[in-house]
């Protein structure tokens, strides 16, 4: 920390938010190849969760990217960067009192690890979605296997950049064996009791 900078103790607590709120706040970190599902998924995790009045917000790395993080490319150091960037704004969220859905490719372990020290191992979820590269790029939803393939856009995740996919995630979805619902239904089970609900 800067030697000059003395933290501030706010009046309202995270607890009180979560309390008012009638639930936690946390992270569900969604991890997995461009193109596996990972923004689809939680979208509709979202949806629901906002529908049971929960107070959520998605980061997806899409979006992020044509903003805070406009100035990062895809090198391993500025991808870092991006994961470090998202856990502190989640981190800032969860403060809010918010359940915070996050959707980036995520690809090396130890920014992944960097983000449970950031939000504190209690409140991250780790999601993967682990579709196989070969069903990602037969999707191809963006049409950016295809460009990868043909050398036009370098560092491409799976292709000419490395994913470490998680040994021991929170939970895994395997897209080419479960359907949206039903991988929906899943996470949502598994979040139930880490929501309290009520707080009671
Ligand atoms: S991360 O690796 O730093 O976590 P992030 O999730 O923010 O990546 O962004 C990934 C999105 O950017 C992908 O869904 C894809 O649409 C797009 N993209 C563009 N170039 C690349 C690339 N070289 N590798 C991976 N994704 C890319």
């Amino acid at each position: 920390m800067e030697p000059n900078i003395v933290e501030h103790t706010y009046q309202i607590s995270a607890a009180d938010r979560c309390k008012a709120n009638g639930h936690n706040a946390f992270l569900l970190w969604f991890t997995g190849l461009s193109g596996s599902g990972k923004s689809t998924i939680a979208n509709k995790v979202e949806l629901a969760l906002f529908e049971k009045g929960i107070k959520t917000y998605t980061l997806d790395g899409d979006n992020i990217r044509k903003g805070l993080n406009q100035d990062l490319t895809f090198s391993p150091d500025d991808r870092t960067e991006n994961i470090r960037r998202i856990a502190e704004a989640a981190n800032l969220m969860i403060d809010a009192g918010l359940v915070v859905l996050a959707a980036f490719v995520s690809p090396y372990k130890k920014d992944r690890e960097n983000i449970k020290t950031i939000v504190k191992e209690d409140n991250f979820v780790e999601i993967y979605i682990n579709t196989s590269v070969e069903e990602c790029e037969r999707r191809d939803v963006k049409g950016l296997y295809k460009k990868a393939r043909a050398g036009e856009i370098k560092d491409m995740t799976g292709i000419s950049s490395p994913y470490e996919a998680p040994i021991d995630p929170d939970i895994e979805i395997q897209t080419e064996n479960e359907t949206v619902a039903q991988a929906v239904e899943k996470i949502l089970k598994h979040i139930e009791p880490k929501l309290n609900l009520n707080h009671e």
